[in-house]
């Protein structure tokens, strides 16, 4: 399965991709992690990315494109793959197209109100990348990781006036992209408001037609 999430910041597609691809037995290819990783070890990349990531902006094509051609080319991403968080412009959409066949790609959606809520109430371990929300999907510790202990953070992008210039961004520069996939019978839309497992059973569902 070549899977692609589709979906504004806080639709839920980092939490549904980890079910997803424990699932279907392929790697979660998540673009946001793979920057914030670089960030975090003060690569090149992630110089030239954090600047974009913290004012909510996109990262340049060029950069987010190479990385990403590089991840499909690990050896376990030859099975399958679940790609969160790309592509999210046209011309990513174009250099995915070259790389690799996609099999489906869900749309995630959700009012934008909802969409603040839950990215300025997401907690996320900076150890093991594990994704919380303070109201919603609350660690059973408060502040700490129940996979590896390590004390929880808030991202830096998930302060509100940011989240609102990424719902916008996601608006002007991804949202297209949603009649890129369904002019090509690739589609499934799927209501992303509810509980966690209850979206995880519409995904699964809409993937069986
Ligand atoms: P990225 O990390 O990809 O952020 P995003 O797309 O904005 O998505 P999020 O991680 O915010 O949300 P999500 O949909 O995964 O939701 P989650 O499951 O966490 O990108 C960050 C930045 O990197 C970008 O702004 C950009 O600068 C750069 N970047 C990345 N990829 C790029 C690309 N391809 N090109 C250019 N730049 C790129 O859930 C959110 C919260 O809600 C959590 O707290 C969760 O616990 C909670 N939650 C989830 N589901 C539910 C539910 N059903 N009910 C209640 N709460 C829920």
């Amino acid at each position: 399965m070549r899977l692609i999430l589709l979906g504004p910041p806080g639709a839920g597609k980092g939490t549904q991709a980890v079910k997803l691809a424990e699932k279907l037995n392929v790697p979660h290819i998540s673009t946001g992690d793979l920057l914030r990783r670089n960030v975090v070890k003060k690569t090149k990349l992630g110089q030239q990315a954090q600047r974009h990531m913290v004012a909510g902006t996109l990262v340049p094509d060029d950069l987010v494109i190479e990385m990403t051609a590089k991840r499909l080319k690990e050896k376990d991403a030859r099975k399958g793959f679940i790609l969160d968080g790309f592509p999210r412009t046209l011309a990513q959409a174009k250099a995915l197209d070259d790389l690799s066949d996609i099999d489906e790609v869900v749309n995630l959606f959700l009012d934008p109100e909802d969409l603040v809520k839950r990215s300025t109430g997401r907690a996320v371990c900076p150890n093991c990348e594990a994704v919380y929300h303070v109201l919603t999907n609350p660690p059973k510790k408060k502040g700490v990781c129940d996979k590896c202990g390590s004390a929880l953070i808030q991202r830096e992008d998930d302060k509100e006036e940011v989240v609102r210039i990424r719902i916008k961004t996601y608006e002007e520069r991804t949202e297209p992209l949603r009649m890129y996939y369904k002019e090509r019978g690739l589609l499934r839309d799927v209501y992303a408001s509810g509980h966690i497992e209850e979206i995880y059973q519409r995904i699964l569902e809409a993937l069986r037609h």
